[in-house]
Parts: structure tokens; sequence; C-alpha cells
């Protein structure tokens, strides 16, 4: 595996395996690499001749006293891990090397950013759109791949391969799960012992709600009071910042649970906000 810095010569690489046939997945991601992220290299070293891994702590995705300054980050611990995984390319770039000074363009998908994580971080998906589009047009890939944990992140970037015409399959992949249930993040290093053992309580409660609905329920309203309950009472301390049930592909909000539904959370234990969600129809 080899690391690259630098946008242009990662760009150049990847011009020069297409242009001899060769296919090019990216795993776009801001390191700290847990199972959750090297499933993703798995899953795409499987299907193409080159995996390309982006590590890159975005900033224009965190707004102001967000975790940008003490986001994890170990760059040789990552390039070990993502090495032994058989990623061919490490493409870790400075932020300069990323943004320009007086850098000026954006890419937005505002009407799929109004709910959920859009609403509380109102800036956050015009920077991951713009960072990915970046990215696309460096690493050059057939495919990429993202993780569902971050659904509404994945259905924003969807939208905008198809209304940019990106001509990049992007593919989603399961949440990848501690056997507690919690579901693996970089942010989990900062919880606490007791807060560990409280947050696998975040996928129990959306799996009752399934039940419900599974069971006949189908207001949204009573489904998502139901679970902000149980959060009360089982997770004390915690703060919710949304539970919502949207539509999966334009996450615009269900006030009834007839077709496709995900039920989305965002919880803050202590200083850590975790995010979780579950299709409860398909
Ligand atoms: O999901 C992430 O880790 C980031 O939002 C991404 C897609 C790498 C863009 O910075």
């Amino acid at each position: 595996m080899i690391i690259i810095k630098d946008p242009k010569e990662l760009q150049k690489i990847s011009l020069k395996l297409r242009s001899q046939g060769k296919t090019v997945a990216l795993v776009p991601t801001m390191g700290y690499f847990h199972e959750g992220h090297l499933s993703l290299i798995d899953t795409v070293r499987e299907k193409v001749d080159t995996v390309i891994v982006s590590l890159f702590v975005n900033p224009t995705q965190f707004a102001p006293g967000e975790d940008l300054d003490n986001y994890p980050h170990d760059l040789e611990r990552d390039a070990k891990l993502a090495c032994e995984r058989g990623a061919d390319i490490l493409f870790a770039p400075e932020k300069s090397k990323m943004y320009y000074p007086d850098h000026s363009t954006w890419v937005e998908v505002p009407e799929l950013a109004i709910n959920l994580c859009g609403k509380s971080r109102p800036e956050h998906f015009r920077g991951v759109t713009t960072i990915v589009a970046k990215l696309f047009l460096t690493a050059q890939p057939h495919i990429a791949i993202f993780g569902e944990k971050d659904w509404q992140q994945l259905a924003i970037i969807k939208r905008m391969v198809r209304d940019l015409n990106m001509p990049v399959e992007v593919i989603g992949h399961p949440i990848v799960r501690e056997a507690s249930g919690l579901a693996l993040s970089s942010r989990n290093v900062y919880l606490s012992n007791t807060e560990k053992e409280l947050a696998p309580l975040i996928q129990k409660g959306l799996r009752n709600i399934k039940d419900m609905v599974d069971k006949g329920e189908s207001e949204a309203l009573t489904l998502t009071s139901e679970l902000r309950s149980f959060y009360q009472k089982n997770i004390p301390g915690s703060r919710v910042d949304y539970i919502e049930i949207v539509d999966p592909d334009k996450i615009n909000l269900l006030e009834k649970v007839s077709g496709p539904a995900l039920c989305a959370v965002a919880i803050h234990l202590g200083k850590t906000r975790l995010i979780d969600n579950l299709l409860i129809k398909v």
C-alpha cells in the first residue's frame, strides 16, 4: 500500500489506472478506523482492481464548537489497518491541499438536509457533499462505499451523484455493531464505561419501535413518543437531539408508516453525540 498526500498525484494515478482498464473503488473516511470502516474496505476489495481509502478530517462539515480539534486521529495506526485489509492506496491530504484559503465552490443538496442531522447541524451536509464531490474528482472511482449508520449522508450523496450525473456507483453498507448492539463509531472512544453500558439501549429502543410497527402501529407520533419515553426511562442523563420517522430516500418526515420508513435518532450521552437508525418498514 502506498500513502499519497497530494491530490494531483492521486488524480494522475487514478486516471492512468482507468486508461489501463482497471477498476477503482473509493472508501471515503475521516480515519480512526474501526471494524465498520474495515468492512467497507473488505466489501469493495472483492469488486475492483484498486482500492483507494481516503483519510481526511474535513473541517467544512464541522460547526464551530463541534469536535473537529479533538477528532481522534492516528495515521500510522490507520495505515497499518488499511494495508492489512488490502487497500492499495491511502490518500491522506493536508487541509491546505484540499481547500484553498479562498475556497468558494460548494455542492449542496438542501432538500434532503432539512431534517435529522441537517436540522441540528445546518452547515454539515454542505461540507460533506463538497468534500465528497472533490474526493470523487480526485480519486476518479468507479464505485464508492458509505456506511448506512449515516443514512441521511448516504441518501444525500446518492442524490448528488444522480443530479450531477457523476459516473460513480454509490454503495451503502449495513451498520456494523458491537455484540451489544452499539453501532460502531470513531466517536465511541469518547464514551465513559457507564455510557458504553447504556449506549446499546439506543438500538434496543429502535427495535422495540419496529416490533410495534410489525404488530400494526402506524402513527409516527405514537412511535416516536414511545421511543422518547423509552430513552428517558432507560438511559438516564441522555438528551435526545432528534427521533424522527422519515422516507428513506427523500428524508421527509412521515406521519404514517405505510410504505418504506426509517426511524433515525441522535442522542447525546455525556459529551458524545451518537446516531443510529433502523428501517422499520421495508
Ligand atoms: O462519513 C464520513 O466519515 C464523512 O462524512 C465523509 C463521507 C468521509 C466525508 O468527510
